[in-house]
């Protein structure tokens, strides 16, 4: 296989239906690099939060995008977001983070700003990204597009169980709850919404195990690369 320009696997899709597992394991097989373009909005949230920035000031979010950077550590294929050099990964994790990304992210020209940090992350072998407008505005010409989606009620389960595991006191209700208002919120911005691309594969978890994704993702994806060469 040989690209002129490295080529991208993007991966979009609402909150819980199993993004970021399935990412993971793409990258790992095919030794690719992994973003996980959340973090962005979430490092800028907790970032507000901490420091008491006004996290509905669009233009003071602009100006903190600024220290964002992009950083490949030697022997591993995931991309850090670092603000001002630090990783501030195992700080976001939270519900509120999670809740105040998607209102940060709602500002066109934070989105905007985070366009080029974003489109800095795509190196060479190639990368999978993440997130929810992948496929739609950061790599629109990406060569596989996938759109991962499951049941709300499934997706809640998977959340919960991932906050559990995170040493977090939560219950489903709760969870529920917190994914209703962030599906609203993502789904309903006018700027870059959570919508499918055009040429995208629809892959639908609910009701099949992790596993079962990956190996149809992957089948997609080998397919898409050999026809795009
Ligand atoms: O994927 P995540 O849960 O870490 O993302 C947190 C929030 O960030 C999500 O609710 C909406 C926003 N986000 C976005 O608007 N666009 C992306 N590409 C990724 C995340």
């Amino acid at each position: 296989m040989s690209f002129t320009t490295p080529p991208v696997i993007t991966v979009d899709g609402p909150s819980g239906a199993g993004k970021s597992a399935l990412c993971k394991a793409l990258a790992r097989y095919l030794g690719w690099y992994f973003l996980d373009s959340g973090k962005f909005y979430r490092i800028l949230a907790f970032i507000a939060l901490q420091y008491k920035v006004d996290y509905m000031s669009e233009k003071e979010l602009v100006s903190l995008s600024s220290y964002l950077n992009i950083f490949s550590l030697a022997h591993s294929n995931q991309l850090q977001v670092l603000f001002r050099g630090k990783d501030l990964s195992y700080k976001i994790k939270t519900e509120l983070i999670g809740r105040t990304a998607s209102q940060v992210a709602t500002f066109p020209c934070v989105r905007e700003a985070l366009l080029y940090h974003q489109r800095a992350a795509r190196k060479f072998p190639g990368l999978i990204a993440d997130g929810r407008d992948m496929g739609t505005i950061v790599f629109p010409d990406a060569s596989v597009k996938i759109f991962l989606y499951a049941s709300p009620q499934e997706r809640a389960r998977r959340r919960l169980f991932q906050l559990q595991k995170n040493g977090f006191s939560v219950n489903l209700q709760f969870v529920s709850d917190a994914l209703k208002k962030r599906d609203n919120c993502d789904y309903n911005r006018a700027l870059a919404p959570l919508i499918p691309a055009q040429d995208v594969l629809m892959l639908d978890s609910t009701y099949i195990s992790l596993e079962e994704v990956i190996i149809k993702a992957l089948a997609y994806a080998k397919h898409r690369l050999l026809l795009v060469i």
